[in-house]
Parts: structure tokens; C-alpha cells; sequence
């Protein structure tokens, strides 16, 4: 079936694939349909050789301004746990491949929640971050307590997870929640210049080596580092390993296979 709520752009520079949130009157919010059409588009790139890397996009006006209100407002919390929405979050955080966002005006609650699911942001001028739950009644319930913690540290995510104050792309540059501020005009552009730089690399290398920063962030340092050098180890069983010293040798770029 054809999504409704998103867009796929296949090959929007080689080897990179983009998924366009598309619910433009409701800044992109997150309700079922539209999570249950993304991770179908992801599980779909995942499988698919001719994509090494996936830029997630809304519009300008918004990423996305969180999960659907309107949708959730008169569930019970049987009908939360029945409906089960995270396990589609729990497929999504299990992709292998780089996922970039490019995140332009509002990133709020589940919004900043998927930002922060990808591995890198890009974020032009106007964006804006936030986890607003509390204002609800609610706190954040896809990874905002954590992984915001673990990007911008306890002061910053205790002020926005209490008050529900919004950042500026300069707070969220300067507290490391994102990888860039760029133009307006450019923020779709420059995801997918980031993105293609990434899909230049070994398919096989980047999705053990995203497995092992993300390994950084649940083991000590000790079970951190044994897992980083196994993956180190088993690229030496790749072709890709091969190709790539002997391009290094031989001053060409590398042809990578993904084998
Ligand atoms: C449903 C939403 C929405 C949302 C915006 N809209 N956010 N609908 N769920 N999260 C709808 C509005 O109702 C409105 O529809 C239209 O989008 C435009 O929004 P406005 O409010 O008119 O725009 P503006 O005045 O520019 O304000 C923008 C805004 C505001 C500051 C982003 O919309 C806002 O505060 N939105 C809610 C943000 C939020 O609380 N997010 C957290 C949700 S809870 P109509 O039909 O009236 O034109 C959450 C929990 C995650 O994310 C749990 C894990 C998944």
C-alpha cells in the first residue's frame, strides 16, 4: 500500500534515500498512521542495497510538533498499553543504517523524541526543540528524559523537561544536541550533502560502527570497548576492509560493496 502520511524520495544523491514527513497542516504530528508508515518505510530502506543512508525530513515550518493530541487526548492508559506505540518506536530505534534528520522550525515532544532517535541533526536557523509534555499533564514517553539527558546533560534537560521551554538551533549547537545549523533554504540540502558523504563509506562499516556509538550510551566502558573491537575485528572478514586499504594504497577512492 501506498503511505498517505509520508513521502519516499529514493536516490536523492547516491546511495541515499529521504523520507519526507507529510502532514503539513498538523506540523507533522506524529499520529498512528503516520508512525506505522514510517517504520514500514524504513524497514523497506533497510532491506533495500541500493540505500546506505536515510535523511528524515518534515517541512519548514516543522520536523514535527509531537504525537498526535488530538488522537491520544481520551485514551486510557489500558488503551496506551493495548495500542502498544512504542514498539513501533522500538523497530525504528533498531535500524542499522545512518539516519540523519533535518530538522527545520518546531522538534517538540515525540517530534524531538524522533530527532533525537537519528544519529545525527541537522538543523536549519529557525528550529526549535522542545519537550512541552508537561504542559500537558504528561511527560515525555519515547527516550526525551534519556536521550535528551545523555545529549545536553541534566541542567539543560531538567529546565526543558519541567517547563517546557523550546530551544534555538544556537541552545541545541551549543549544548550538543545537534551536528549543524545551516540557512533555511538549505537545511534539506545540506542533510543530504551530509548524507551522501556518509553512504560514500562502506555500508557494512557504518551500520557496526553506528552499532557501536550507540553501544556507548547502555554498557560500561569496559563491555563498550570489548564490542567496539569485536566489530573492528569482523570487518576484517569484509571485501569492503580489503577495497579500502588497497584503495588507500593505490591514492584512488574506494568502490564499496557492502560484502
Ligand atoms: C495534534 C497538533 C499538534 C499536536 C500542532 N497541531 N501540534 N495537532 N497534535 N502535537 C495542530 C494544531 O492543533 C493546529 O490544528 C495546527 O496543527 C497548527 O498548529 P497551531 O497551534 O495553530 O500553530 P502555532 O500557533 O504556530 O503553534 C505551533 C505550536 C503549537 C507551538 C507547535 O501547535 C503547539 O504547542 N503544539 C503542541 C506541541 C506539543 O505539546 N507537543 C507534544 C505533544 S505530546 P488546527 O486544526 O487547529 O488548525 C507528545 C508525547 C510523545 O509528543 C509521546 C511519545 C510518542
Amino acid at each position: 500500500m501506498q503511505p498517505e502520511l509520508i513521502i519516499i524520495h529514493q536516490q536523492v544523491a547516491p546511495y541515499v534515500a529521504h523520507i519526507q514527513l507529510n502532514r503539513p497542516k498538523d506540523l507533522n504530528a506524529l499520529n498512528l498512521q503516520l508512525m506505522g508508515e514510517l517504520r514500514d518505510a524504513l524497514k523497506q530502506l533497510e532491506a533495500d542495497n541500493q540505500v546506505r543512508a536515510i535523511v528524515l525530513s518534515g517541512d519548514e515550518r516543522a520536523f514535527a510538533a509531537g504525537a498526535d493530541i488530538k488522537q491520544m487526548m481520551g485514551n486510557s492508559a489500558i488503551d496506551m498499553y493495548n495500542i502498544d506505540q512504542f514498539s513501533t518506536w522500538d523497530t525504528i530505534k533498531k535500524i542499522k543504517k545512518p539516519i540523519i534528520a533535518a530538522v527545520s522550525g518546531f522538534a517538540l515532544g515525540g517530534g524531538c523524541e524522533l530527532a533525537m532517535l537519528c544519529d545525527m541533526i541537522v538543523a536549519s536557523e529557525t528550529a526549535r526543540f522542545g519537550q512541552p509534555e508537561i504542559k500537558l499533564g504528561v511527560m515525555p514517553g519515547a527516550g526525551g528524559t534519556q536521550r535528551l539527558t545523555r545529549a545536553v546533560g541534566k541542567a539543560l534537560a531538567m529546565e526543558m523537561v519541567l517547563t517546557g521551554r523550546f530551544i534555538t538551533a544556537q541552545e541545541a549547537l551549543h549544548a550538543g544536541l545537534i551536528n549543524r545549523i545551516v540557512p533555511v533554504e538549505l537545511f534539506l540540502q545540506e542533510a543530504i550533502k551530509l548524507a551522501a558523504e556518509v553512504a560514500a563509506m562502506s555500508p557494512l562499516a557504518l551500520k557496526m560502527a553506528k552499532e557501536a556509538v550507540l553501544k556507548a550510551f547502555d554498557s560500561s566502558l569496559e563491555e563498550g570497548l570489548v564490542f567496539e573491537r569485536k566489530n573492528f575485528y569482523l570487518l576484517f572478514a569484509s571485501d569492503d576492509q580489503k577495497e579500502g586499504m588497497k584503495a588507500f594504497v593505490e591514492k584512488r577512492q574506494p568502490d564499496f560493496k557492502g560484502k
